[in-house]
């Protein structure tokens, strides 16, 4: 049966407030920790992002049968690694951004130095708050090896280098420039999102089955979340979105409405989401909660 709530643009705020009121009670330091550190980490951590990751560590656990007191540590843990990799992403030696989340910059609304250290303090937090909250030991572990993976050199950090040098790449043809691109996107979005499904399905004790049908996915909803974000930066409004738009153009960057043409883009991102679905059917009427956000990643305005 189709839930009611498919065809909405909304989000569904399922989880919301139990995320918030866990990354507040997570985000507390003691006092050798500078009073402005503390201030700029909670302002962009707190801020009203949509909170889609943390929704996914959730709903995965709970599609796997967990108990999602158990996985919120992780949630929280992949906000933090997402809310630090905004931080530098708007950094002037990055994207050079003024709005975020409708707010001003950490960079702008502090000072550049302060939003580096935010986003090294985020970061350590994150791996401090799996290795010391979630449990037992061994699961913790492999939790944190998982996230380090998916925000390492290798995936989210590695996607962002190539992103920032995509202005400069050449590609021979269409198709190659496709293959490029998703190769980007896979890595500084999709991989977070992938890991975000492994860490709340790994906490509940998920069989390989699970965890198999959760990585397609979350591959497919990964690369369609990228694509509708490179399409609200040509075609959204920012009072919506909560940042500058047009700014991929102006640099240069390589995305799929400047590969494919705006229509194309909409269609796979349209693929890509019958295809998160269609990965998640073993789960049956429980992955509706998972179906409704797949859906919303496809029809965004926000
Ligand atoms: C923005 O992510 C960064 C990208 C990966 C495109 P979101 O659109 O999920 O940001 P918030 O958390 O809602 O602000
Ligand atoms: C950001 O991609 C991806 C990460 C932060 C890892 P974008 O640069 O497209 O994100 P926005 O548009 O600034 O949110
Ligand atoms: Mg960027
Ligand atoms: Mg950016
Ligand atoms: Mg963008």
């Amino acid at each position: 049966m189709t839930s009611p709530t498919t065809t909405s643009l909304e989000l569904s705020q399922s989880f919301r407030q139990q995320i918030d009121a866990a990354l507040e009670r997570f985000v507390v330091f003691d006092s050798d920790c500078p009073s402005t550190l503390r201030e700029a980490i909670a302002y962009s951590l707190l801020a009203p992002g949509k909170r889609l990751r943390p929704q996914l560590v959730l709903m995965a656990n709970q599609v796997c049968g967990g108990d999602i007191e158990a996985a919120l540590p992780a949630a929280v843990a992949v906000e933090m690694i997402h809310a630090y990799s905004l931080v530098h992403d708007d950094l002037p030696a990055m994207d050079d951004d003024d709005l975020r989340r409708g707010r001003p910059t950490c960079h702008n609304k502090f000072d550049e130095a302060t939003a580096i250290l935010v986003g090294d303090a985020l970061q350590a937090r994150a791996f401090e708050v799996l290795a010391t909250e979630v449990s037992p030991p061994a699961v913790a572990a492999r939790c944190c090896a998982e996230l380090a993976a998916a925000a390492g050199a290798s995936a989210l950090v590695g996607g962002q280098a190539d992103d920032l040098s995509s202005q400069f790449f050449q590609a021979r043809d269409e198709q190659h420039a496709v293959e490029q691109l998703e190769l980007i996107h896979r890595r500084k979005t999709g991989a977070l999102f992938r890991v975000s499904l492994r860490l709340g399905a790994i906490i509940a004790g998920a069989g390989e089955d699970q965890l198999a049908a959760l990585d397609a996915y979350g591959e497919n909803l990964g690369l369609a979340f990228q694509v509708t974000d490179d399409l609200l930066d040509v075609a959204g409004s920012e009072n919506n979105v909560g940042k500058r738009l047009g700014k991929d153009n102006e640099r240069g960057k390589t995305t799929y409405p400047a590969v494919l043409g705006i229509d194309n883009s909409r269609q796979r991102a349209a693929d890509l989401i019958v295809g998160a679905c269609e990965a998640i059917e073993s789960f049956g009427e429980a992955a509706a909660p998972l179906r409704d956000l797949a859906r919303f990643v496809g029809r965004r305005n926000k």
